[in-house]
C-alpha cells in the first residue's frame, strides 16, 4: 500500500474543547484528511461526549470530510439532525443493533458515505453480508468509550482479515482502525491492512504540538513503506 493513500483521521475527543476550532485549523494544516467525531450517549457505552452541536460549529471552520463516529443506541434517530449539522460520513456499529442494514440504507439516501464499526470481540463473520452495502469498515483497536487507551495487539490478526475480506467483496471500501493509534501501533496497523487511521491522543496530546505530533506519525508509516521496498 502507497503510504499517500493511508489516510490521517485525527479524533477530537482528544482536543482541547476550549479551542476546538483552532485545534481541528491545526490539524488541517498538518495534513488531515478528515475529522473524526466521537459521539458517545452514556448508553451504549459508559461515557458521554458530544452532539450535532459540535458538528455544526465546525462545518464552517473546515473543508476536511467531518466523520461521525455513532457510539448511541438509536443511530437512526439522529442520523437526519447531524446531516442538518454538517456531517459527511457515519460509522454505525453492528453492535446493538438488530437493523443494521436499513441503518445504512438511511445514511446512503441522505446522500453520506456509511461505514459498519465492529469492537474487538465481534468477529469478522458478520461483516460478510453487509460489507457489500457499505463505503468503510472501522475495526476498534480498543473498547469503544474512552480515549487514551491501550492498543489491543490481538486486533492485528483481525485487521488482516478483514482487509482480506474487502479484497474479495468490496474493494473500494476503506479500513480504517480506532484507539490507541501512535507513531509504534500506526505501523503495525498499515502493515496488516488498514489504510484510514484516527488518533486522538497521539495527536491532540501531543506536547510539542499538533504538527509535531501529525508529522511523527506520518513519518512512522513513511519508515514502514521504506522497510518494505
Ligand atoms: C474511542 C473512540 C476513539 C478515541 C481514540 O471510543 O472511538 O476515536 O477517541 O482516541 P485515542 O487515539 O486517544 O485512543
Ligand atoms: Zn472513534
Amino acid at each position: 500500500m502507497k503510504k499517500d493513500l493511508v489516510k490521517l483521521a485525527p479524533s477530537i475527543l482528544a482536543a482541547d474543547f476550549a479551542r476546538l476550532g483552532e485545534q481541528v485549523a491545526a490539524a488541517e494544516r498538518a495534513g488531515a484528511d478528515r475529522i473524526h467525531v466521537d459521539v458517545m450517549d452514556g448508553h451504549f457505552v459508559p461515557n458521554i461526549s458530544m452532539g450535532p452541536v459540535i458538528v455544526h460549529s465546525l462545518r464552517p471552520v473546515t473543508p476536511l470530510p467531518l466523520e461521525t463516529h455513532l457510539m448511541i443506541s438509536h443511530p437512526d434517530s439522529f442520523l437526519e439532525e447531524f446531516v442538518q449539522a454538517g456531517s459527511d460520513s457515519f460509522l454505525v456499529h453492528w453492535e446493538g443493533n438488530a437493523n443494521l442494514h436499513r441503518t445504512v440504507q438511511r445514511i446512503k439516501a441522505l446522500g453520506k458515505r456509511a461505514g459498519v464499526v465492529i469492537n474487538p470481540a465481534t468477529p469478522t463473520a458478520v461483516l460478510e453480508e453487509i460489507l457489500q452495502d457499505v463505503d468503510q469498515v472501522l475495526v476498534m483497536t480498543v473498547n469503544p468509550g474512552f480515549g487514551h487507551q491501550q492498543f489491543l495487539p490481538t486486533t492485528l490478526p483481525k485487521i488482516r482479515r478483514v482487509r482480506e475480506m474487502i479484497e474479495q467483496i468490496q474493494p473500494r471500501a476503506n479500513l480504517e482502525v480506532d484507539g490507541g493509534i501512535d507513531a509504534d501501533t500506526a505501523p503495525l496497523a498499515v502493515a496488516a491492512g488498514a489504510d484510514v487511521l484516527v488518533a486522538g491522543t497521539a495527536v491532540f496530546g501531543e506536547k510539542g504540538g499538533v504538527d509535531v505530533a501529525m508529522n511523527r506519525l506520518r513519518a512512522s508509516i513513511d519508515r514502514l513503506e521504506k522497510e518494505r521496498q
